[in-house]
């Protein structure tokens, strides 16, 4: 067994360009471009929230996504925030969320005082398993005024937020009927699934609201930050008002009408948006390229381990390369000490999240879900890294 993780390690090294630079997990693409406009804010000195590129950021995501109103905030944790503030989520509430799952979600719930409720995930979608969902609400909830009620807890299961796992998509139509039938508002955290559409339309459209994150791993960046998005005029308008500490301004006062947040993307980072989602369409194209190379050279070529493909009726950005080990035998902490020693930066996909001391006393779907989810590793996935000239 000795030899096989040399041998998928050097299978793997053998892929990039040249030997021996660290292949990191996902840096970001900042060029001349990026450097000018940086340049030109700085001249202009507004490098705060005021200055025109947060707007212009906005109308660029707006187009590409065909949301009504896209909201550039201070980070995507900061968005599902909102949302959540929006809905009118608290204490009495609880929301449902993947156990496969970035951290985000759960902690935007107990900012509120409410209770993530964790549910399986399918590994062929890697989003919130719809089949169990459905079994599991029949079982688990009595209905009252319209609402849905826990019926062991007595709180009211009053959202949902699926995340789209590393940009990959899953039927969001059917989960949306799911939460329609059971008054349950839909907030989805497409934090890493720009570009990434359910049957032709964009995710993060087809709830109540959807966010997005520009953290420095994304498919684009803006050093850090996130939007919130969203197809209602009023959602929208109260959404920009308390990420801007509710701010009213009164001729040359200013007054706070409520609690706000100081939630605002600034311009210096709204400046790098604007330049880096003009070659969003090219990233995906060579992301896209780079998802059929492995297969083509992992999946098809060995018997241990395969590359994650998405399967028909989406079109994903293909953020994140997943290597999916198949053979039981196969050590995961074995394997990425090989790969990292091999200068390739894999690490472990997402652990259940449930699992966690301050989030283990929520409720949680009986564990049904088997290893599969502790046997993915994620690749470096920079578009340019791996293909070869
Ligand atoms: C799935 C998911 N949700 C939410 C977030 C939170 O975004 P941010 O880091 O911008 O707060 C991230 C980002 O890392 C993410 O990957």
């Amino acid at each position: 067994m000795k030899n096989i993780y040399e041998e998928i390690s050097n299978t793997i090294s053998r892929l990039y360009r040249s030997k021996n630079k660290i292949r990191n997990l996902h840096k970001p693409i900042l060029k001349d471009q990026e450097k000018k406009i940086l340049e030109k804010v700085i001249n202009s000195s507004y490098v705060s929230s005021v200055g025109p590129y947060v707007k212009k950021f906005e109308k660029k995501i707006e187009k590409f996504t065909k949301v009504k109103h896209a909201i550039c905030l201070s980070s995507g944790t900061s968005a599902l925030h909102i949302s959540l503030l929006l809905s009118d989520i608290n204490s009495q509430h609880e929301v449902l969320i993947p156990k496969f799952n970035f951290i985000a979600s759960a902690n935007a719930c107990r900012y509120l005082g409410a209770s993530p409720h964790f549910v399986d995930c399918s590994e062929k979608t890697l989003c919130i398993d719809l089949e169990k969902l459905e079994l599991y609400l029949k079982k688990i909830c009595t209905r009252r005024g319209g609402k849905t009620f826990n019926i062991r807890t007595g709180k009211q299961i009053k959202a949902c937020i699926p995340t789209y796992s590393y940009g990959y998509v899953f039927n969001i139509v059917k989960l949306k009927s799911i939460c329609k039938r059971y008054n349950i508002t839909l907030i989805e955290d497409s934090a890493e699934a720009l570009g990434s559409f359910y049957k032709n339309k964009h995710v993060g459209t087809f709830g109540k609201f959807g966010i997005l994150s520009f953290n420095g791993n994304k498919i684009i960046t803006t050093g850090g930050g996130g939007a919130l998005l969203t197809n209602s005029n009023l959602l929208a308008k109260k959404a920009r008002h308390i990420s801007n500490v509710s701010k009213v301004f009164k001729k040359y006062d200013i007054h706070y009408d409520q609690i706000g947040y100081n939630y605002k993307m600034p311009n210096l980072n709204a400046a790098i948006g604007y330049t880096q989602i003009n070659n969003l369409k090219k990233i995906i194209k060579k992301k896209n390229q780079l998802n059929k190379y492995l297969i083509k050279n992992i999946t098809n070529s060995q018997k241990y381990f395969e590359i994650y493909k998405q399967k028909n009726g989406s079109n994903c950005n293909n953020w994140m390369q997943l290597l999916i080990i198949k053979d039981k035998k196969i050590k995961i902490n074995k394997l990425l000490l090989h790969l990292n020693q091999n200068n390739i930066q894999a690490k472990r996909a997402w652990s259940n999240i449930n699992k966690y001391n301050y989030l283990k006393i929520f409720p949680s779907m009986k564990n049904t879900n088997n290893n599969f989810f502790s046997k993915i590793i994620l690749l470096p996935s920079n578009e340019f890294e791996f293909i070869k000239k």
